[in-house]
């Protein structure tokens, strides 16, 4: 069984679309035992509030310093004992000391299709303002590894959206959840729960 920790900031729609493979049996041999928010008031924690997981809520605005904050964080992911950290829209930078202890044991998503659109302050929304921007024809969402740089560990999976006339950064962002992000997330954590990624020299293999 694979013990998932789930961290989340915001509206926690791509933990709801785990919560509910898991349930309909599209991902198994696998539980989530703990959703950890840096937001209290995240909606992500009501939606694991009514599946019945343990949800925390970790703010930095209730410790002295980052040092302490990160030092929290880690012990509430500890304390959960989890086989995989899940990143689903957790907009905290990962303290060090849990990228070494979990080493290739975090997963995150990001809404684009990595290494463009990606790195320090490509997030949420702005991703896909700053694809629009530049007029990409397509675009998606991808599943990595989280190493010590931003969005720069070996890529699980990618799933490419299109592009259409008149796409807002809101509504490609709502498209790419639910064509790529939705999809893709639930289907690595069940790839990694039947033990079917290999990391080799920074990059993934899947297994068939
Ligand atoms: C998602 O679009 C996710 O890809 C993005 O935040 C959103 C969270 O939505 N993450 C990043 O931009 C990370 N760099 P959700 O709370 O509804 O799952």
């Amino acid at each position: 069984m694979l013990k998932l920790c789930v961290c989340v900031s915001g509206g926690g729609t791509n933990l709801q679309a785990i919560i509910d493979r898991i349930a309909d049996g599209s991902i198994t041999d696998t539980k989530i035992v703990r959703v950890i928010s840096n937001n209290a008031d995240a909606y992500a924690l009501t939606r694991a509030g009514d599946a019945g997981i343990d949800a925390v809520c970790i703010s930095p605005k209730s410790y002295e310093d980052r040092a302490a904050f990160h030092e929290a964080l880690l012990s509430a992911v500890d304390e959960a004992a989890p086989d995989l950290i899940v990143l689903a829209g957790f907009l905290v930078v990962i303290p060090e000391e849990m990228i070494r202890r979990y080493r290739n044991r975090i997963i995150n998503i990001h809404p684009s299709l990595i290494p463009a659109f990606c790195g320090k302050g490509y997030y949420g929304l702005k991703v896909h303002e700053e694809a629009l921007k530049r007029g990409v024809k397509v675009t998606g969402a991808t599943v990595h590894f989280v190493d010590e740089g931003t969005d720069t560990g070996p890529i699980i999976l990618q799933k490419a959206v299109a592009i259409q006339d008149g796409d807002t950064p809101q509504v490609l962002q709502k498209r790419v959840m639910e064509e790529a992000e939705w999809q893709i997330m639930p289907k690595a954590i069940d790839l990694i729960a039947h033990d079917k990624v290999r990391v080799e020299n920074g990059v993934t293999r899947i297994l068939a």
